[in-house]
């Protein structure tokens, strides 16, 4: 059963999947969300720069997320397998480093002194040696459980089990948390917002008190997209974790209809600029590149549009079996320099209509990230004046093509030709 605050997901569509033998509700996500034709919009005002409740995350998380792809089609072969390969490809050694194990890895109930155990079919040495093989090649272990009674799969949740859970957790090894918002009971006397906000901060005491530094990501405020309650969840999200997600499921590795699903994750990431900062980030979800369904130009926007609002970078896919040009795309050191940017200042909307955005990220030293995105179907030239960008009349810049690498200088304006559902993606920096 799925929480009734689930059902208030604006446009989210819920269907019945059967994954894994097991009748699972998921959300869909909405078609792609209306172009804002807010031409010129206001930055977002500056980050939140309050330090990590954790001193955690200080840069967005990457890394690599079982679900979108294998659903509750997990086990410790595969974790493993993925694991490797995220070695292997070179993606570890370029940032992609937590192994996230989502739904579906426990048993159907607690053991009998109340803890929590891994389904022993799919993780016969348990989730200890899990963690172990991954920190012996260089990553970090991440797991999923859910603040309600149950998780969105119908495993145990966390409700009412925090300290004891945040402790088994710590003892496994366990590096990073997701914390899923399904069926999460209301409470008489208060509202479901305020529910969601004392049991996320007993997750996020319990996980201080563990022992062990974890990285917390908060789903509480996908539970409230589309409510004026959102906004209040943002407000505290950052306090008592390094990220949230704040709304629909990118697409399943069933769904065909991934361009519009990135583009609605785009659509509700891209105005939330001020609540994310070093420590704390608005997470839209997964980057699924080398998946089908993609063009290689839509791939490309998906892992440039992500860097560019400085969200966590997180593959879920068959790493095992990535196309060369899916790892170029994933694996591009200049674009995950933007992403991963110290400054950690989520880039915004400076021209947006119903064709094409234009977006500006500030970085450390002084350079700007700047994105051309082309939602038309049919390639197109764009062109931005340097003062929109925030420099001066008569400043002397030079841009970067961080895909192509050719840098061209210009003065008042820089264009870009764009292809259908394309990104062009430049460094900007001042020449004199
Ligand atoms: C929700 C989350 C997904 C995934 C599933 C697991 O839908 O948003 O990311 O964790 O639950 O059941």
């Amino acid at each position: 059963m799925i929480h009734p605050s689930r059902k208030r997901l604006a446009h989210a569509i819920t269907t019945t999947l059967a994954v894994g033998g097991l009748a699972l509700t998921a959300a869909l996500p909405a078609q792609a969300a209306p172009a804002t034709p807010a031409a010129h919009t206001a930055p977002p005002k500056a980050g939140n720069t309050s330090p990590a409740y954790n001193g955690l995350a200080l840069t967005p998380p990457m890394g690599w997320n079982d679900w979108s792809y294998y659903q509750c089609n997990i086990s410790e072969q595969l974790i493993l397998d993925q694991a490797k390969a995220l070695v292997s490809t070179g993606l570890a050694k370029k940032g992609y480093n937590t192994v996230t194990i989502d739904d579906c890895w426990m048993a159907k109930s607690r053991d009998r002194n109340g803890n929590l155990v891994g389904d022993s079919t799919k993780f016969p040495d348990g989730m200890a040696y899990v963690g172990s093989q991954l920190h012996k090649m260089g990553l970090k272990f991440g797991i999923y459980e859910d603040a309600g009674t149950e998780t969105c799969g119908g495993y145990p949740g966390s409700w009412g089990h925090e300290t004891a859970d945040a402790k088994r957790f710590a003892s496994w090894g366990v590096d990073y948390l997701k914390l899923d918002g399904c069926n999460v009971p209301s409470v008489q006397g208060q509202s479901d917002e305020e529910t969601y906000r004392e049991e996320y901060q007993k997750m996020s005491q319990a996980l201080l008190d563990s022992g062990r530094k974890i990285v917390f990501s908060e789903s509480a405020p996908a539970y409230f997209q589309g409510t004026p309650d959102w906004y209040k969840i943002l407000q505290w999200t950052p306090k008592y974790g390094n990220l949230w997600r704040e709304g629909w499921d990118i697409a399943l590795g069933q769904d065909n209809d991934k361009w519009s699903s990135i583009m609605a994750n785009y659509g509700y990431n891209v105005p939330l600029g001020a609540y994310s900062g070093p420590g704390h980030w608005n997470d839209p979800d997964f980057l699924l590149a080398g998946d089908s369904g993609l063009t290689a130009d839509e791939t490309q926007s998906q892992v440039v549009l992500w860097a560019e609002m400085a969200a966590p970078l997180i593959s879920s896919t068959d790493l095992t079996k990535l196309s060369p040009s899916a790892l170029a795309i994933l694996g591009n050191a200049d674009v995950i320099a933007v992403d991963q940017d110290p400054a950690g200042v989520q880039g915004h909307q400076v021209y947006s209509d119903a064709t094409y955005d234009v977006l500006v990220k500030p970085l450390a030293g002084g350079d700007k990230a700047v994105v051309f995105l082309n939602k038309s179907a049919k390639q197109q030239t764009f062109t931005i004046g340097s003062q929109e960008l925030g420099y001066p009349a008569g400043a002397k810049l030079a841009a970067k093509d961080l895909i192509s690498k050719t840098t061209t200088p210009f003065t008042s304006s820089v264009s870009a030709t764009v292809p259908a559902h394309g990104t062009v993606m430049y460094r900007v920096h001042t020449t004199g």
